[in-house]
């Protein structure tokens, strides 16, 4: 369904995160014919460009980040036409009046502030100044949403001086992520499920994302950052909300962020014990693939590129049920999913030789996209009543046969949320707060007692702690494969 004609101007507009995401995401949902053919994506930076240089900068960027399957020969031109560029100086007087003077009337207007927080504030004044914001105008503004609660609360300040909480869409691309939003059909559309989602059914939840990558470019940037502000903050804790919390009344912005809210304000401080952190070491005979230390530049560092901690919940629904979460970089595999390991049964009707079987809901973030059902059955055959577990799975790719449009990029469903005017995937501004209140005596914790990440062999599941935070409670992690 297309959505309203909209002018997008993306502020750093020639960065790597419009090359890499914003502007494929843009060309999808052009090919796929959402857009409408008044729609105008803007973009607007430091560099001197004229729109034609803009243009060729963006069928680079696409060469480059892929287009998708789904395009027709011929449309790359059709998206070019829509795109445009300005020279714009952020905390300047260059650009602003001719920007202003491109802005159609009565369409919508969006502003994507993809550069960093310290412009937030320039960018939104000016927005004012020139007379481009209304009341209906919207701005994205991207992650790293503050470094603690002090630098966030300060930006919500700044960002609320000139436009209202609805108007602001704070992007956590991790909530646009099709799985992701299945989650939530999953619990809240089917009866099977939502009975047993308690401590009471449901024996403990694992959280991983693993990366296979490095730092790469963005050393100096993760060195300040880690693991903790870079994934556990924002990724990690919105998954853990959509796992953990109550069903919404509705599925609208405020009656979801209002419940994954009270999960954040539910969790318990995490004790030392519960935190394992790590640094990756180099790949032996592999020069490319260099230790954190390295990576970074920083040979006393002590940012972890690794953590995995046991999380607990002081509700009804969640005492007594941990929530386990790992990510980190250089692992053995690119996997990200979610486990809901239920409960053994009460008794054994087979008696002990039939093992031990457990029910495991397992919701695949990537790769291939999907849901998993663990179930134990009879092993066939003449053996007797030997019981084994067998996947009941579902690839979103392959339940929607080939002829589905492929699963979009979760950038793809966010920008159009914002044309569209849902926030119901975006982070509120006191949810963001609420996280980093949370996170904040933990990070301040481990500097304040100077503890040293735990070093991790690269292509590992990670550090030796990390698999005890898990045999000490008598559990496994799942294989990252
Ligand atoms: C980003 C982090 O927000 O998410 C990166 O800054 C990380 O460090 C990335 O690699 C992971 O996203 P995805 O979609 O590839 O899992």
């Amino acid at each position: 369904i297309p959505v309203d004609e909209f002018d997008l101007v993306i502020f750093g507009g020639t960065g790597d995160l419009a090359r890499r995401k914003i502007l494929p995401a843009l060309f999808r949902r052009f090919c796929a014919g959402q857009m409408e053919p008044g729609a105008r994506i803007i973009g607007a930076a430091r560099s001197e460009m004229d729109d034609d240089g803009y243009r060729n900068f963006v069928r680079e960027a696409l060469r480059e980040f892929g287009t998708g399957r789904s395009c027709e020969e011929g449309t790359l031109d059709g998206f070019c036409e829509t795109l445009s560029y300005v020279t714009v100086d952020a905390r300047g007087t260059q650009g602003w009046k001719e920007l202003a003077a491109k802005m159609k009337i009565g369409v919508v207007r969006a502003f994507y502030f993809s550069v960093g927080p310290s412009l937030f504030g320039d960018l939104a004044e000016r927005l004012h100044q020139y007379g481009m914001a209304d009341a209906d105008s919207r701005i994205v503004v991207e992650k790293p949403f503050g470094r603690d609660l002090a630098t966030a609360r300060a930006l919500n300040h700044t960002l609320a001086l000139h436009f209202d909480e609805g108007q602001i869409y704070r992007i956590d691309h991790y909530l646009g992520k099709e799985t992701v939003q299945n989650l939530m059909a999953v619990r809240f559309g089917n009866m099977l499920f939502e009975p047993l989602w308690n401590a009471q059914y449901v024996d403990h939840i694992q959280i991983t994302v693993a990366e296979t990558v490095g730092v790469g470019g963005r050393g100096e940037y993760y060195d300040r950052s880690g693991a903790m502000r870079d994934m556990i903050q924002n990724h990690l804790m919105q998954l853990l909300c959509l796992i953990a919390m109550e069903p919404p009344a509705k599925f609208d912005p405020d009656a979801v962020r209002d419940e994954k809210l009270k999960v954040i304000r539910a969790l318990d401080p995490v004790p030392p014990e519960d935190i394992v952190r790590g640094q990756y070491l180099a790949e032996p005979d592999d020069p490319e693939k260099p230790g954190y230390l390295e990576h970074v530049d920083n040979p006393r560092s002590k940012t972890e590129s690794f953590i995995a901690m046991r999380l607990a919940i002081s509700n009804w629904r969640w005492k007594g049920t941990p929530f386990y979460l790992r990510t980190g970089k250089r692992l053995r595999g690119r996997t990200s999913e979610i486990a809901v390991v239920f409960k053994d049964t009460p008794h054994s009707i087979f008696g002990p030789e039939a093992g031990r079987h457990r029910n495991i809901l397992t919701i695949r973030l990537q790769p291939n996209e999907g849901m998993e059902l663990g179930v134990t059955i009879k092993e066939p055959g003449p053996g007797g009543m030997r019981l084994i577990d067998v996947p009941l799975d579902m690839s979103f790719a392959e339940a929607l046969g080939p002829d589905a449009e492929e699963v979009p990029d979760a950038y793809e469903r966010l920008i159009m949320d914002v044309v569209r005017g849902n926030q119901t995937l975006f982070m509120r501004g006191d949810e963001v707060e609420a996280a980093w209140a949370w996170t904040d005596p933990l990070i301040d914790g481990w500097e304040a007692r100077g503890d040293a990440p735990e070093p991790y062999e690269s292509g590992s599941s990670g550090p030796e702690d990390a698999l005890m935070l898990m045999h000490r409670d008598g559990r496994r992690w799942r294989e990252i494969r």
